[in-house]
């Protein structure tokens, strides 16, 4: 068995759903009359559905039964839905399914570790399933990142020790979980807000197969 795994993100790495979760959020947030922004959605990048209507209400000062708040929930889920049902594998970010190509030759183990209860739903649809050999995803794991749960569940279930883990991560959050796993974190996004990254690249287009094959030990 290879000694190096590689743990993916989901939204905003594999695929570009980051967007649609921003609309659903949106339109929920303008239906309540409260703002939010791109630089707000930041903050809601890699963290539970859950949690992100509790910041949301939070911000909007809002305090509501739990009858209304799973509605709102729910809201947001069949809105963000209606999104996914038009996804194709064209979503899948470039250059993304080349790595997954590249590291699957070579037989090193591939995790997905994700925060989305949707997560093994996407993954069907634009048809990248047989890639990994595990998926952890929001229906598994009881602490939202920054904990590092999902992705220590990922190298347990990959046989890899997390030092021996690598995990790419669009989320502010989701690269604070991978650090404290104590993983090799890479951002996928802009410099200054994945700051705590170990490497960060804008997309995957700027990932020779050379670095893959260096982290990879290959
Ligand atoms: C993460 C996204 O992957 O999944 C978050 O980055 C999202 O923005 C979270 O809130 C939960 O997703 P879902 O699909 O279960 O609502
Ligand atoms: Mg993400």
């Amino acid at each position: 068995m290879h000694n190096k795994g590689f743990i993916f993100d989901l939204d905003g790495v594999i695929v570009d759903t980051a967007k649609y979760h921003y609309l659903a959020w949106k339109h929920l947030a303008d239906e309540l009359g409260i703002p939010f922004t791109k630089e707000q959605n930041e903050q809601f990048k890699g963290v539970s559905r859950k949690r992100c209507l509790e910041i949301l209400l939070d911000w909007g000062n809002l305090k509501v039964s739990q009858e209304q708040f799973n509605n709102w929930l729910a809201e947001k889920n069949e809105d963000y839905l209606s999104y996914i049902d038009t996804m194709t594998e064209e979503e899948i970010l470039p250059d993304v399914t080349k790595v997954l190509k590249y590291l699957q030759k070579h037989r090193v183990p591939m995790a997905l570790g994700s925060a989305s209860k949707n997560a093994r739903a996407i993954l069907k649809k634009v048809g990248l399933i047989p890639y990994f050999n595990t998926i952890v995803d929001g229906t598994q794991v009881t602490k939202a990142k920054p904990d590092p749960e999902v992705f220590l569940m990922a190298a347990k279930e990959l046989n890899i020790t997390p030092a021996n883990c690598v995990v790419f991560e669009d989320a502010i959050a989701g690269i604070e979980a991978a650090n404290s796993a104590g993983m090799t974190s890479v951002g996928i996004g802009h410099k200054n807000t994945l700051s705590d990254a170990q490497y960060v690249f804008k997309d995957f287009t700027e990932i020779e197969l050379n670095f893959i094959k260096e982290l990879a030990e290959l």
